[in-house]
């Protein structure tokens, strides 16, 4: 089985995903790192050159190869913000596992894409009143394909890795 995580940009899935994958021994995928290595560019570079439509297309593409043909065991996926966005990528995730959503506030957002350059799904708007507005027309699309969420505030990535694995055991 699975364990896909979601939630806004700089909620620290990667960070996390790291956590759980020293923690259970399950391989981990970042959906994001697999495009640019397949494209040869950053996600900046396609955003800017193909426009953010090509991007969710090479997003679903990927998704549907990492969630056919997994390994027995199950891997982690770690996710990009606007993944679940698109219902044929929530299908996907629900069909081979666990969907995981990983909160924060938006000033603990704010904090971690920095000056946002390598985040542009923000458009250069790097402000917390937008990171905010943002979360909030996502937020029923993410709470809609969650298992469950994991506030990360103030937290460390072990701890959150630690509870989803002890819900996740006991779904
Ligand atoms: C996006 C989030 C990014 C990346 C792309 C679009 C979004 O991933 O997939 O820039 O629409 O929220 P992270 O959540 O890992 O930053």
């Amino acid at each position: 089985m699975n364990i896909a995580l979601i939630g806004f940009m700089g909620v620290g899935k990667t960070t996390v995903s790291r956590a759980l994958g020293r923690l259970s021994g399950m391989p981990e995928v970042d959906v994001d790192r697999r495009i640019a290595a397949r494209e040869g560019r950053s996600i900046p570079e396609i955003f800017e050159t193909d426009g953010e439509a090509a991007f969710r297309d090479m997003e679903t593409a990927a998704i549907r190869e990492l969630t056919g043909g997994r390994p027995s065991g199950g891997q982690i996926l770690s996710c990009g913000g606007g993944a679940v966005l698109r219902p044929e990528n929530v299908r996907l995730l629900k069909e081979g596992g666990a969907i995981i959503l990983l909160t924060a506030r938006p000033e603990t957002v704010l904090r971690r894409v920095g000056d946002g350059t390598s985040r542009p799904a923000l458009g250069g708007v790097v402000t917390v009143e937008h990171i905010a507005g943002l979360m909030e027309k996502r937020r029923s699309a993410y709470e809609a394909a969650a298992d469950f969420a994991v506030a990360t505030d103030g937290r460390t990535p072990e701890e959150i890795a630690e509870e989803i694995l002890r819900r996740v055991r006991a779904e």
